[in-house]
């Protein structure tokens, strides 16, 4: 089906404005000859590597959750919704972009932080603060009794209020923000020469690439997508989820097509003891792409991500003739959390 079909049912939806979007695009040259010296092989053997600059959607900090957001919030207040619990791990972006959103609608936001309750108050949850939302640190197994005191004490008052997981549309919001950001990398590859050969999307397990995978998939792009697992508990049941997700998505978009099985390649070995404990491999990641490109990753998710791209080039997994897109999901601000661990680490 034609892009232009699909960006027109995307435009019906109810919609509010957070995010710089049509983010840069760029080549990477110099990190794909770092990672050729390091294999002590030619150029020519690792794939040509783009980036999607979706860190510089610029609201709170940037990163994709800016386009997930336009929509999620828009549903939240077309139900009348005037305040927002959140449920959120201290490393949490998505609860950053809901405090922000939540200030930008003028709503009330509540963040329940429900784990490292003792940590330092930097990255998202100062954000998180700054933009106004009351937080609430507690240890995980009450975030769910807290929510809901929360929502009655809110409701008694006078308010709208609703914990943000109970609201399916949560889940599908971000996959619609990346069938649209698919337009744009469309765009952008066709600009850069590489429009109609294989690509190879590479990205994190969640919303974003399977977004990407759908958009390919409608259109007839040769795109696959390599999804990096950032937690050990991702992994097995991460298809079932996309497939049923991307079902919803595709019928409200009318898409031609939902994601099948093994639309997604789910790139697992990378995500170290567990989600928000980076590997060697992240820290290597991180300080050879801000070497070479001036491009800053974050430990929780792109360095994952960019750690298990390079893992897998170097293994001689990758096609050296099919470019990837490495898709910048943001996430930033957590990179002052690990400010010690990145300070110290040396190459081996
Ligand atoms: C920076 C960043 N990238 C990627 C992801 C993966 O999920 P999604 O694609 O659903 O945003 C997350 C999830 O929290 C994230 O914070």
């Amino acid at each position: 089906m034609k892009t232009q079909t699909i960006l027109d049912s995307i435009d019906e939806l109810p919609r509010i404005q957070l995010a710089r979007k049509n983010t840069p695009f760029e080549e990477m040259p110099r990190l794909r000859a770092a990672i050729a010296e390091s294999m002590d092989a030619d150029v020519d053997a690792v794939p040509h590597i783009f980036i999607k600059r979706d860190d510089a959607t610029g609201f709170a900090f940037g990163g994709n959750k800016a386009r997930h957001m336009e929509f999620l919030f828009a549903h939240l207040i077309e139900r009348g919704f005037d305040t927002v619990v959140n449920i959120n791990h201290y490393h949490s972006n998505q609860a950053r972009f809901v405090a922000a959103s939540c200030a930008k609608m003028d709503m009330k936001c509540h963040m329940v932080a429900v784990d490292m309750v003792d940590a330092p108050v930097i990255g998202n949850l100062l954000i998180g603060h700054l933009t106004g939302a009351e937080i609430h640190r507690i240890p995980g197994e009450y975030s769910r009794e807290v929510a809901e005191k929360l929502v009655a004490d809110e409701n008694d008052a006078g308010r709208n209020a609703t914990i943000l997981s109970d609201n399916d549309f949560s889940d599908i919001a971000g996959m619609i923000g990346f069938v649209e950001t698919g337009s744009e990398i469309d765009a952008q590859t066709s600009e850069a020469g590489v429009g109609d050969i294989p690509i190879r999307m590479w990205g994190l397990v969640g919303r974003s690439i399977a977004g990407l995978r759908l958009y390919a998939r409608n259109t007839g792009k040769d795109w696959s997508a390599s999804a990096t697992a950032y937690s050990h508990t991702q992994p097995d049941s991460y298809e079932a989820v996309y497939i049923d997700r991307s079902t919803r998505v595709a019928e409200l978009l009318g898409l031609d097509t939902a994601l099948e099985p093994g639309d997604l390649d789910t790139i697992t070995g990378y995500h170290g003891d567990d989600y928000g404990i980076p590997t060697e491999g992240v820290f290597e990641a991180i300080h050879l792409v801000a070497k070479t490109e001036g491009i800053i990753l974050d430990p929780n998710y792109t360095g994952k991500s960019m750690s298990a791209l390079i893992g897998e080039i170097r293994a001689g997994n990758l096609d050296p003739d099919v470019p990837v897109v490495f898709v910048h999901s943001g996430g930033l601000p957590q990179t002052f959390a690990f400010a010690d661990q990145l300070w110290n680490w040396q190459p081996n």
